[in-house]
This record gives structure tokens, C-alpha cells and sequence, in this order.
């Protein structure tokens, strides 16, 4: 922990009530959040409140992925400044992945941060809390120490009819344009045992559809039960073999960390829903390579024929970024080629961004923005093609729905298909929290009309 000292103005202190945590980032930063929240309510007992003004704790979870991260945190930041100008007790922190990227430079620029932590340090913001309130201190706590955090979090809380348990952290694949490795440190993987308890408790606390969370979920590598490695296939046979398992589900995946045993999953587990992101970033060989991706574009075909080979209606999704160094026509031409042969029900794409200290960072950015624009346009419009037409294919099936929510409209409730679609239709909301059987009837871009089947 560095500590350094705060000479601000020093007020008798006041309680701490409450709490208030903005989110950037993956599903692990929201898994992240959560934990945090838990820990900060069971060491101090603080509320959840939505509105910053309100809080006596402000944490930001912060995420470095694309361009301008820091520029973002930095001006949020100037918002809450605002709010401890008027209450100097207030209590700043930035945790997540700029945290970790910027360590105490945060506090000299914006010296009215208390607390600066990591992905791998919030288990301690309890002590930091204490540490600053006791000494009316700074502190930066981003060193990695493993994966001790998970022995120091809570039980976990259910929120609605989903839970999330992180199995693994980190990434040691090292493309050569992401930060993530930098910023969570090196792939660990949690032991099953742990992951099981998780699991039941989430079960035990009312989730009915579980994410198994991860940078690399697929590249998990944990002690068995009997001591022995387990990989991640054999994992997901003991998590959606738990009793009271409804659905798993996780994210994100790797290509390289395909293989048969996964394939089949799918097909052998009942409880393992039908739906994969996989990113492939690019369609063209020239710039897998030089993305550090270590798989060819055969090896993603040979992925998905697999999988569809022993589950032919799973969803797919994947993540793509255009104007990479060096992308030319004809790279991107690929993408799109890529894109046309697997057909994927969703996709996320993102103009390529440089990060500080990652080895494409290093090269030129040398695809004109105007091109990245084009490129970035021209597959948006195709994946948005091929999730239409997906969409539209769903009517007339009936397929079971967890119903999650009401919707919007009046009379209406919203639940989830196995592959993780959206469904509306009309019905009583003491059906919420039950999987029934829905026949599609109508399709639009984001979500599906349905009908209730009701028994005869
Ligand atoms: N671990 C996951 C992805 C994590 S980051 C995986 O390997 O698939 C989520 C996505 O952000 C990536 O898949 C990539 O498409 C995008 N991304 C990461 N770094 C980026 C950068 N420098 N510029 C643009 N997009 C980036
Ligand atoms: Fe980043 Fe690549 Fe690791 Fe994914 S696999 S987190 S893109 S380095
Ligand atoms: Fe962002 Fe960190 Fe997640 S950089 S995407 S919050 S791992």
C-alpha cells in the first residue's frame, strides 16, 4: 500500500452511509462492482444509492480498453470534485483497469482521490477506507497479489435471476494490440471446489441462469476436486451437473482454446445453454498474425463447423476490430468473407485504438480514420444483415423462456431464450422467475414478439 499524506482541510468526520459505484468495461468489471459493494455493506453497512450527490463513497470501476478510457475517467472525475468541494468527508476512489494502468499518477492529476486500486486489490478497500478516515490519508494499492482476493469477498448476491462467478482472471495471450494483460495480470484460475460453492450458493440464493466469467473462460486450467489439473470442459460437466442448475452460461472465449471436449458440451450438458462468443477479431491471416492471435482463419471455420456439427442452432457472437496496422483491402476483405461464411447472430466491432505499452502501439496507426469509418460502416451493415435474418428465422418456433422481468409495455413480460434472445408477451408478472414454453410470432431487430403456450 503507498500511503501519502492529504494536507486538505480537516473536518471532524462525519459517518458513512452510503455508497455510489460507476461501472465501465466487461462483465467482470460488473462482477467486480458487485463484490465491492457487498464488501463495503458488510464492513460499513453502506447503502447503494443511484445518485453520486448522495454518496459518502464514491467508486469508480473504471476500464482501459479503447481510446480515451483516461480522458473519460478524468472528467467524471472533475463532476464528483464538484461534490467533495461541497462535502470534503466525501470519500473518491478509481479502481479497474485505468487504476492499474495509472497507478498514483491519478493523484497528481486529480489530488482529491483517496483511494487508487486495482482488479486485483478491491478485496482491501475496507482497510484502505479505514487507513484514509483513521490517518486522513491517500492511498494507491494496484500490486497483484495472485488470486488471494477471492479468499477475502463475501458470499455472492443474486440480482434478479442471474449470477456471475469469475473462474479465472487475467490473460496471458498477449495480443499485441490489448491492454488487458497489463492491467489483470497473468491467467489464474480459481480451484473447481470454489467455483462449485459459488455456484450452489447462487443456486441456493434463487439464480436460475449463471455466467461462468473469464477473459479466457476456455483457456481455465484449475486444480480438480482430486488434485489434478481440470480444463474447461470437464468444468463445465461438474457446473451444470450441480443440482438446482438451470442455465450456464460464460464469456468470453478463445479460438485457440477450442477444442472437441468443448464442442460437445454443448450438446451433452442440458443445462448449457446454446450460445458462443468467440472473438476473431479479423478475418485475414496477414493480421491474425500480427495480432498475436495464434490461430489461422481455418482454425476459427474448424471451430464452428465443430460446434455446429453436434449443436446446429447455437447463437453465435464475436468481436472484430477494423483498422488494424497495416489492415488493407484485401485484409479487410477477408473480414468480411469471414463473416459471410460463419454467419453470427451478433457481433461487437470497434475502430482499432492504440494502448499505451502494448507492442502494436508501436507501429504506425496507419489506417486513415475516414477508412477505419468505411470498413467499421460496411461490416456493421452486414453482421446487422445476418442478425435480421437470424432474428426472423426464430418465427414459429416455440422455445422455453426464462422469465425474467415485466416488459415495458403495459401487460407485457420480458424473458430470455436459450440463446440469450429477448422475448416480449403478454402475461401474468406471478410468472416471473419461471421457464415456459413461448411460440415466436413476430421478429424485430433487438428482441422477439412472442405468445404464451399455456397447458391444455
Ligand atoms: N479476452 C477477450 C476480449 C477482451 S477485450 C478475447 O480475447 O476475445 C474485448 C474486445 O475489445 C476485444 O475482443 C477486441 O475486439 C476489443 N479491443 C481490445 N483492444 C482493443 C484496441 N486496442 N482497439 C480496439 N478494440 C480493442
Ligand atoms: Fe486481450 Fe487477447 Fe487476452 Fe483477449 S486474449 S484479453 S484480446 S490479450
Ligand atoms: Fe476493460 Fe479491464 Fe474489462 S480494460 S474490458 S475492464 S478487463
Amino acid at each position: 500500500m503507498l500511503v501519502t499524506s492529504n494536507t486538505e482541510k480537516k473536518t471532524p468526520l462525519k459517518s458513512l452511509d452510503t455508497l455510489f459505484i460507476k461501472t465501465y468495461g466487461c462483465a467482470m468489471n460488473v462482477y467486480d462492482s458487485s463484490r465491492m459493494s457487498d464488501l463495503m455493506q458488510e464492513a460499513y453497512g453502506l447503502r447503494v444509492v443511484d445518485d453520486p450527490k448522495d454518496a459518502d463513497v464514491i467508486l469508480m470501476n473504471t476500464c482501459s480498453i479503447r481510446e480515451k478510457a483516461e480522458d473519460k475517467v478524468y472528467s467524471e472525475l472533475g463532476r464528483y470534485k464538484k461534490i467533495k468541494d461541497k462535502r470534503p468527508d466525501l470519500i473518491i476512489g478509481v479502481g479497474g483497469c485505468v487504476g492499474q494502468q495509472e497507478g498514483d499518477r491519478i493523484q497528481k492529476r486529480a489530488p482529491y482521490v483517496d483511494i487508487v486500486f486495482g482488479p486485483q486489490t478491491y478485496h482491501r478497500l475496507p482497510e484502505m477506507v479505514k487507513t484514509i478516515r483513521r490517518d486522513r490519508v491517500r492511498v494507491t494499492e494496484i500490486d497483484m497479489p495472485e488470486i488471494e482476493k477471492f479468499d477475502h469477498l463475501p458470499k455472492p448476491k443474486v440480482e434478479g435471476l442471474t449470477g456471475y462467478v469469475t473462474i479465472m482472471e487475467g490473460c496471458d495471450k498477449f495480443c499485441t494490440f490489448c491492454i488487458v494483460p497489463y492491467t489483470r495480470g497473468a491467467e489464474i484460475s480459481r480451484p473447481v471446489a470454489d467455483i462449485l460453492v459459488e455456484c450452489e450458493q447462487l443456486i441456493a440464493a434463487g439464480a436460475k441462469d449463471i455466467s461462468l466469467l473469464g477473459q479466457n473462460v476456455n483457456g481455465y486450467r484449475g486444480t480438480g476436486p482430486d488434485g489434478e489439473e481440470c480444463g474447461f470442459a470437464a468444468l463445465l460437466h461438474l457446473v451444470g451437473e450441480l443440482e438446482g442448475m438451470q442455465r450456464l452460461r460464460f464469456s468470453t472465449s478463445h479460438p485457440m482454446e477450442m477444442n472437441t471436449e468443448l464442442c460437445e458440451a454443448f450438446a451433452e450438458i442440458p443445462s448449457l445453454m446454446p450460445y458462443l462468443h468467440l472473438p476473431v477479431q479479423s478475418g485475414s491471416d496477414v493480421i491474425l498474425k500480427a495480432m498475436h492471435r495464434g490461430h489461422k482463419r481455418e482454425d476459427y471455420f474448424k471451430a464452428i463447423d465443430e460446434l455446429r456439427l453436434h449443436t446446429p442452432e447455437i447463437a453465435l457472437s464475436s468481436d472484430f476490430i477494423v483498422g488494424f496496422p497495416g489492415e488493407t483491402d484485401e485484409d479487410f476483405a477477408a473480414t468480411l468473407d469471414l463473416v459471410r461464411r460463419v454467419r453470427f447472430d451478433s457481433a461487437f466491432c470497434f475502430k482499432y485504438s492504440p494502448r499505451p505499452g502494448t507492442p502494436a502501439s508501436k507501429a504506425e496507426d496507419n489506417v486513415p480514420e475516414m477508412i477505419k469509418d468505411e470498413r467499421l460502416q460496411a461490416l456493421l451493415e452486414l453482421l446487422r444483415e445476418q442478425s435480421r435474418e437470424g432474428m426472423a428465422q426464430q418465427v414459429g418456433k416455440s422455445t422455453e423462456v426464462l422469465i425474467e422481468s415485466k416488459g415495458k409495455n403495459e401487460g407485457d413480460l420480458q424473458g430470455r431464450t436459450p440463446d440469450f434472445r429477448i422475448v416480449h408477451f403478454k402475461g401474468n408478472p406471478r410468472l416471473i422467475g419461471q421457464t415456459l414454453p413461448v411460440k415466436i410470432v413476430d421478429a424485430y431487430a433487438m428482441s422477439l414478439r412472442g405468445e404464451l403456450i399455456l397447458a391444455q
